[in-house]
């Protein structure tokens, strides 16, 4: 049995969030956005919007377009690092809650800006051993509850949204996904953490006037481990796979930062043609950045059956990951 990408779905809350009103803020400016980031705006979610309503939203229109019952949905594995609840119950089952699906395994997965491809392996391995045959796959995030809008050097990077897939058994190897590698270094744990409020430093007064709620990163020295990381796993993976850069209709790495999707394009010689790139309209979404830009060809009309994706991710942890993914969905009715 092999496991197939069925289906792509995403959610973008409808507040825009743009440089010009962080400018009033913190003291940033567009121009260093721009150049620093490529980012131009990012979505918001309200306030009684949750995690696991953005990841609904997606996983309604994932199983509608993979033309799917959700009553044969198995398995529910949602990657997220801003959970609708600290420690319970995870969002993946508040999503089970809300789709009205029941008795089947659903659980959430930590790995960051990764999450989404450890998610996809999670379900390809589930699939693979016989256990699963319909996994919804989700990464959604609403990182604007875990973003210090007083530190201008992180909260001018992220924002909120959800990507979902149905990943499905099936027996056609030419449709099934062709490799995916995930792997982590903890010795960065510190370079992009959230410091307060699990059991290392629990919630207290001093937590909070600390800030240390919220995300911190070292930024630059990050960009550095982020640019050559991504490149070696995707050379890795590709050689691994005898497969060419030229042979990958789309590259859909993880949206952090123009200058450093530019570096890996460079380095593997990819034309811009083949590079997803909509880190100027999102931001940063860790895990949904990933399916929410896949999504974007998609509704676009330019991601058709058979079109051999290439994922490449790299987040907090650190964590990273790269698929070899053909798309094996209908394309989208117009
Ligand atoms: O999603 C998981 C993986 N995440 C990443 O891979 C993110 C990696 N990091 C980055 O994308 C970049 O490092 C940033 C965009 C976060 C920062 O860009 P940078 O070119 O690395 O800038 P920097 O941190 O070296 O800061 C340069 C200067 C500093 O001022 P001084 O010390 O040179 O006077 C910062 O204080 O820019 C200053 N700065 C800002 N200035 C205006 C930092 N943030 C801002 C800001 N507006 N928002």
């Amino acid at each position: 049995m092999y496991a197939a990408l069925r289906s792509i779905g995403a959610y973008v809350p409808k507040n825009v969030l743009t440089n010009a009103d962080l400018e009033k803020m913190v003291d940033t400016s567009d121009e260093w956005i721009t150049k620093r980031t490529g980012i131009k705006t990012r979505y918001i979610a309200d306030e009684d919007e949750s995690t696991s309503d953005l990841g609904v939203q997606a996983a309604l229109k994932a199983i509608e377009r993979a033309d799917i019952d959700k009553n044969k949905i198995d398995m529910i594995i949602c990657a997220t690092i801003s959970p609708d609840y600290f420690c319970m119950p995870s969002t993946a089952c508040m999503i089970a809650k809300k789709l009205e699906i029941a008795n089947v395994p659903a659980f959430d997965i930590s790995a960051a800006c990764s999450g989404f491809i450890y998610a996809l392996a999670s379900a390809k391995a589930f699939i693979e051993a016989n256990m699963a045959k319909n996994v919804l796959v989700i990464g959604a995030e609403k990182l604007s509850s875990i973003v210090d809008f007083t530190d201008r050097t992180t909260c001018i990077l992220f924002g909120d949204g959800a990507g979902a897939a149905i990943v499905s058994a099936t027996n056609d190897k030419n449709e099934a996904i062709i490799d995916i590698n995930i792997a982590a270094d903890g010795k960065y744990y510190d370079y992009l953490i959230t410091p307060g409020c699990g059991t290392n430093k629990p919630c207290s007064e001093e937590v909070l006037k600390e800030r240390a709620c919220f995300i911190k990163m070292k930024g630059n020295e990050t960009f550095k481990v982020a640019v050559k990381t991504l490149t070696n796993d995707v050379v890795e993976i590709l050689e691994k796979n005898s497969i060419e850069s030229q042979d990958i209709d789309h590259f859909i790495p993880h949206q952090a930062n123009y200058r450093i999707l530019n570096a890996v394009a460079n380095a593997l010689k990819l034309t811009p043609e083949q590079v997803v790139m909509t880190v100027s309209k999102y931001g940063n979404t860790s895990s949904a950045s990933i399916p929410m830009a896949m999504n974007e060809i998609y509704e676009e009309g330019k991601l058709g059956y058979g079109d051999l994706l290439l994922l490449d991710a790299f987040g907090g942890g650190f964590t990273w990951g790269s698929a070899l993914v053909p798309f094996a969905g209908k394309p989208l009715d117009k």
